[in-house]
């Protein structure tokens, strides 16, 4: 994304950051990081002996094999270890490190002036409630949990609960249709799904348990009946008193009233009640009610399954991200800490929805571990009005904040008006996710939103990776508008010719990564040689990430975009192969095409050519429900503040 004209631009690390730095200048990061890859075992066992442990590997500490041609991929990181990640995140935090009173997390609401807080002691606290409840459910280690919610403090609660009885959660992004959760469940034959009985998405309302018995109807239609749902009462929690860890408040009330009025007005997809099916459904607040919190953590082997993330695959069939436990732990909370530089007193705000990777490692777990004070954002950036995000920076003095490129461009729309209504002097780091960042929003991001005194974090990674791959660090590097910078500890680039040969120096090609890291996925779940295909066949020794990448002349790494059938639309991947089949499904459609587009905003959009049957004509209604039909397999609608 290098444009010639900024070529030159480089700005060094803030002198006022240095001095509690955890690394403070490039030499320092560049002995670290010789360190981490010539020597991973120790470099990540030091790291490794910061968190509780029940046993000790029994084997090596890094077991692997990356080349195809000499038989299965596999990777194993400190296999034989046995811990648990709740345990790591929670107990540890408040029993050794007297971190109980701390707040884990402030919820803020989709409605301003909607918010809780919970302290980790709490959270601890719920967990073990919910953990308590999975189990009594008669819930075991290996099993699936399907989780669809909003970004509700319910939703860290039932990750976090999985995990501590070794169950693998499949967090659904709430924003994903009926088709999506029912391909989802259907793929790891879930034992239970989570979901809740509605919200609202800036003026939006979603009523996510109807999409969710949608979901659940659809799998009965294809031979699976899921056995059990445990629904939040989240819209109207007011009916059942202070449910969940949410404060009871008159705005959220009002919505809840909303609700119940707009049904006897007109709409007839706004339901008064939550669609009961007694013979599966139950609510969250009736099971937590009397539950324990006290909860015994299921010990899990270093490599057992932590959970699913389901990510757009080539095939047109999403693809089940596995993640296991102890590497991925140490390379989430190892990131977290180094990329924002972490310390303390920090209030730290990604912007992501849980649902995605980026807030599984970067909301949950990677914060989390290091004790760190969170904020946890049901709304969008554009509601009630379009200073939104600085208003909660402001509000909760945010130190750290993760945003999207997308949301960047989006708010450069409105001007710098909105932002600089607001103080944002408690900013110190700023960073972004998910697909190439222009030079000329990160500079108004730097300009504007940092006002020139916040290093920009632009990190490149992927579900596959579990966190960050190549990005700068905020005392360390150097940065340039555009460039995702150097490669985080552990992990090796390299860019490849067509012929699969290294290129030296300067150089444009494919993307690789030459040894593995902790957080690196292990499986496409139950399809292991899905995961060697995609991932390992094209250039035996290798990982392939599927982008395209330069290097320049100062070893700068430059992301191009995406050098497959996969596209990238306000941060999210999605393939041409999915929206083409989900296009000939529908009976007025032969033939799709789908291609990627520049969009200003969003980076690319699609262009779908389709070719009608015999006695369709293309009309404008024709033409807004194939767009409908195009996005069924997809999204209702992104968090980013826009919707498609
Ligand atoms: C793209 C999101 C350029 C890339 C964490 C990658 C980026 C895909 C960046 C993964 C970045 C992510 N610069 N491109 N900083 N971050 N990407 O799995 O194409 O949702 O392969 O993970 O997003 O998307 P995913």
């Amino acid at each position: 994304m290098g444009l010639p004209g900024e070529k030159a631009l480089v700005y060094p690390p803030r002198p006022e950051l240095l001095p509690a730095a955890h690394i403070p200048s490039l030499s320092h990061y560049q002995r670290m990081y010789q360190r981490s890859v010539e020597a991973p075992h120790e470099f990540w066992g030091d790291i490794a002996k910061e968190f509780y442990w029940k046993s000790q590997p029994t084997g090596p500490f890094l077991n692997y094999n990356f080349d195809v041609t000499k038989g299965k991929i596999f990777i194993e990181w400190m296999k034989g270890a046995t811990t648990n990640i709740c345990y790591n995140v929670l107990d540890r935090n408040v029993n050794e490190k007297k971190l109980g009173d701390k707040i884990a997390f402030y919820w803020e609401g989709n409605e301003p002036g909607d918010s809780a807080k919970i302290t980790y002691r709490e959270l601890l606290h719920k967990v073990c409630q919910f953990a308590n409840v999975l189990r009594s459910q008669g819930l075991k280690k290996g099993d699936r949990v399907s989780i669809y919610l909003p970004m509700i403090v319910e939703l860290a609660v039932a990750m976090l609960a999985c995990a501590r009885i070794g169950a693998l959660h499949s967090i659904v992004f709430a924003g994903f249709s009926a088709d999506s959760l029912c391909e989802r469940i259907l793929d790891c034959s879930c034992s239970l799904l989570i979901t809740a009985d509605a919200f609202y998405r800036g003026d939006k309302l979603v009523n996510l348990k109807q999409i969710a018995d949608e979901a659940i109807q659809k799998c009965v239609d294809k031979g699976f009946s899921l056995k059990k749902c445990i629904v939040v009462k989240h819209l109207c929690r007011e009916e059942v008193g202070a449910a969940g860890t949410c404060s009871k408040s008159p705005p959220q009330k009002k919505l809840c009233q909303e609700v119940q009025e707009k049904k006897t007005e007109s709409s007839k997809r706004l339901r008064p009640k939550t669609p009961w099916n007694p013979a599966i459904d139950m609510w969250w607040h009736e099971l937590m009610s009397g539950a324990s919190t006290e909860c015994e953590p299921e010990w899990c082997d270093a490599e057992d399954g932590l959970f699913i993330l389901y990510t757009s695959g080539s095939t047109g069939k999403p693809k089940g991200v596995l993640h296991t436990t102890g590497g991925y732990m140490i390379f989430a909370a190892t990131s977290f800490k180094y990329v924002f530089d972490y310390q303390p007193e920090d209030v730290y705000w990604c912007t992501a929805d849980i649902g995605w990777i980026t807030g599984h490692s970067y909301i949950t777990y990677g914060p989390l571990a290091n004790g760190a004070t969170g904020v946890l954002f049901e709304g969008v950036p554009t509601y009630p009005d379009v200073g939104r995000m600085w208003s909660v920076v402001d509000k909760y003095k945010v130190t750290k904040f993760y945003t999207a490129p997308t949301a960047i461009r989006m708010l450069m729309k409105y001007g710098e008006e909105p932002v600089k209504k607001h103080s944002r002097k408690s900013l110190k780091v700023l960073g972004t996710v998910g697909e190439p960042i222009n030079p000329e929003a990160w500079l108004w991001y730097h300009r504007v939103v940092g006002e020139e005194r916040c290093p920009i974090v632009d990190t490149f990674w992927q579900t596959e990776t579990g966190g960050h791959m190549l990005t700068p660090l905020p005392a360390a590097t150097p940065t340039k508008p555009g460039s995702a910078t150097f490669p985080f500890f552990g992990v090796v680039p390299a860019i490849l010719n067509d012929s699969g040969q290294e290129l030296e120096g300067e150089a444009e090609g494919f993307l690789v990564f030459k040894q593995p890291w902790p957080g690196i996925m292990r499986t496409v779940y139950g399809k292991h040689q899905q995961f060697e295909t995609i991932y390992f066949q094209k250039f035996p020794g290798y990982y392939l990430t599927g982008d395209g990448c330069r290097r320049d002349k100062d070893g700068y790494y430059w992301i191009t975009g995406r050098i497959d059938d996969m596209l990238n639309v306000s941060g999210h991947l999605l393939s041409t192969a999915e929206v083409e089949s989900a296009l000939v499904e529908h009976p007025a459609v032969a033939e799709a095409a789908v291609v990627s587009h520049p969009h200003p905003l969003k980076g690319e959009c699609l262009y779908c050519f389709v070719t009608l049957r015999e006695g369709y004509e293309l009309s404008q209604d024709l033409t807004d429900e194939l767009k409908k039909q195009g996005s069924n397999r997809q999204m209702l609608g992104s968090r980013q503040g826009e919707h498609r």
